[in-house]
């Protein structure tokens, strides 16, 4: 890391006289007495109903109050508070309330069954939940097993109105540590539940940064990122870096659909729209004279992160926005973007840009050296950097493995091309991507297990046109169980309840035996060379297929 470089950023973020700081008050108190104060910080779309307008002194008073009921509470400072709330005003506020108080936030998305849930409070031993009176019928099915989670605070309750109403404006922040932990969200690998990634405060300065320079974003921009902060997306580029920026920011509680989309950018004269290559895709076989009914004259710059972005996404934006999407590549751990088409950067269809300039990325062959141009290897990045991921809950070993010879190892392989540009290849293991959502195979195969009369899994991602990948699963049931429509039908549903409605596989084959290695692991290689017609390649390990 370039330290003299961050030195001199370290003017840009506030601190308190004392040299401590709390990314809740950069993010938010800092516009108190100043002249954000009355200016709109949130424009709230629900799915159904009237636009809500949140002024950046709303949201100072609303974190403050939810700080004092926190705080009232019991909470302190390192204590674990999760967020499982469908994107309203009230997730983006307890957000920054949970902060302000000392705690680490963690986020869910309101998509996740009863197992996810469990996982996610057992490993943070979360103290305290807030949720909607709907959701939280999934917190109650697991709470019996939870000891450590104290209080589910439901926000659309009568008696939790009446809390907010008489908690006070007035909280005073809990001064924190660069190094001390701010926030925290589960991501999955390819083996073993989700692991916590864990952030620090210092890492705001970086993602400050990252969106002034990648998202180019101006103090009279409307701004909508189309991400749920169940994803480190909607919590780094939706709620930190825009607000501390003093951006008005677009939040749209619904679900996906183009027409409204284009609505909201129009109504709002969006300026800055950050989104995601499925929902790209989707907006893309909706046609070009959908688009045409809209005023979209005031979008002026397009981005966009989660998954590759094909050539084709861009070519359309240009015709129809008259300007292309700009690719960002990050991780959950990378806690900031790192490799991007950053609008000076002429763009290349289909490589994912340029690393920042105070990133080092490089590719690696096998044998652990620089790879040649155009040959494909690991990416890995120089760390450190003030956002990278400070640990993994409770799993050093799992931290430690991300890092060989003094580099981090992102999992992913790409490729640098003689003008620096990186492309990406895939995935270096076998986590997927559906619709830009990182999901395990072994949480998917654990589900699938958990159904009666069935005796193995083993789940793959498949390529898909519209969603980049899709999950496909391959199911060994008993042999008096009979495979039929009906039972995948039933396997489907039980994935979405037990583990989210978005990791549930779209194609499900029944076979009678899985290929594994002598140790017993399944081989998911196998399993995607058969599903791609390819050759299954070097099969000695294997039992027997
Ligand atoms: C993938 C996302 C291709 C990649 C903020 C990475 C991408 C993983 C891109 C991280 C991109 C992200 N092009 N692939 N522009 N951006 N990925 O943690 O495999 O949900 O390792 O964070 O998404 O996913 P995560």
């Amino acid at each position: 890391m370039n330290q003299d470089f961050w030195n001199t950023k370290n003017g840009t973020i506030s601190y308190f006289p004392d040299g401590s700081l709390n990314i809740a008050y950069e993010v938010l108190d800092k516009h108190l007495n100043a002249p954000n104060r009355n200016k709109t910080a949130l424009i709230f779309e629900p799915e159904n109903g009237d636009t809500v307008l949140y002024t950046f002194l709303d949201l100072i008073k609303l974190s403050n109050k939810i700080a004092n009921i926190l705080t009232n509470l019991g909470v302190v400072k390192g204590d674990r508070v999760f967020l499982f709330l469908p994107r309203i005003p009230e997730l983006y506020a307890s957000f920054l309330g949970i902060v302000k108080t000392g705690a680490i936030a963690g986020t869910m998305f309101s998509a996740f069954g009863e197992s996810a849930l469990k996982d996610r409070f057992e490993n943070s031993e979360a103290k305290i939940v807030l949720t909607t009176k709907e959701l939280s019928a999934r917190i109650e099915q697991v709470k019996n097993r939870l000891p450590k989670l104290e209080h589910i605070l439901v926000v659309d309750e009568e008696n939790f109105k009446q809390q907010l109403e008489q908690a006070s404006e007035q909280f005073s922040i809990v001064h924190m540590n660069s190094e001390d932990y701010a926030f925290m969200l589960y991501t999955s690998g390819t083996t073993g539940k989700p692991k916590g990634i864990v952030h620090a405060h210092g890492g705001i300065i970086q993602q400050k940064e990252s969106a002034k320079l990648v998202l180019d974003l101006k103090d009279d921009d409307v701004y909508w990122c189309t991400a749920d902060p169940g994803w480190v997306t909607g919590i780094v580029y939706s709620i930190l870096a825009n607000w501390s920026l003093g951006i008005t920011t677009i939040v749209y509680g619904g679900r996906f659909d183009a027409q409204i989309w284009y609505q909201i950018l129009a109504k709002n004269k969006v300026s800055v729209w950050y989104t995601a290559p499925t929902a790209i895709r989707m907006l893309m076989a909706k046609g070009d004279d959908l688009v045409k009914q809209h005023d979209l004259s005031h979008v002026r710059f397009l981005a966009s992160v989660g998954e590759p972005l094909n050539p084709e996404a861009i070519i359309w934006a240009q015709k129809v926005f008259g300007k292309p999407f700009h690719d960002t590549w990050w991780q959950t751990e990378t806690g900031s973007i790192m490799i991007a088409n950053s609008p000076t950067l002429e763009i290349k269809p289909g490589s994912m840009g340029k690393p920042l300039p105070w990133m080092n990325a490089n590719v690696f062959n096998q044998e652990g050296s620089q790879a040649q141009v155009d040959e494909e290897g690991d990416l890995v990045l120089h760390p450190p950097w003030p956002s990278i991921m400070r640990t993994v809950w409770n799993n050093q070993e799992k931290y430690d493995s991300y890092f060989k010879n003094g580099w981090y190892i992102t999992g992913d392989r790409a490729k640098k091309d003689k003008d620096g540009y990186f492309w990406f290849v895939g995935r270096a293991d076998d986590v997927i991507k559906t619709s830009g959502e990182r999901v395990g195979p072994f949480e998917v195969e654990t589900a699938l297990i958990d159904f009666p009369g069935v005796v193995e899994a083993g789940v793959i991602g498949k390529p898909d046109s519209l969603r980049g990948e899709i999950i496909k699963a391959f199911v060994v049931i008993k042999p008096e169980v009979k495979p039929s429509e009906e039972l995948k039908e039933q396997l489907k549903e039980h994935v979405k309840k037990y583990l989210a409605g978005h990791a549930y596989p779209r194609e499900i084959e029944f076979i009678d035996k899985l290929p594994k290695t002598r140790s017993g692991k399944i081989m998911r290689r196998i399993l995607r060379a058969k599903e791609m017609g390819q050759d299954i390649g070097d099969t000695s390990t294997l039992e027997e297929y």
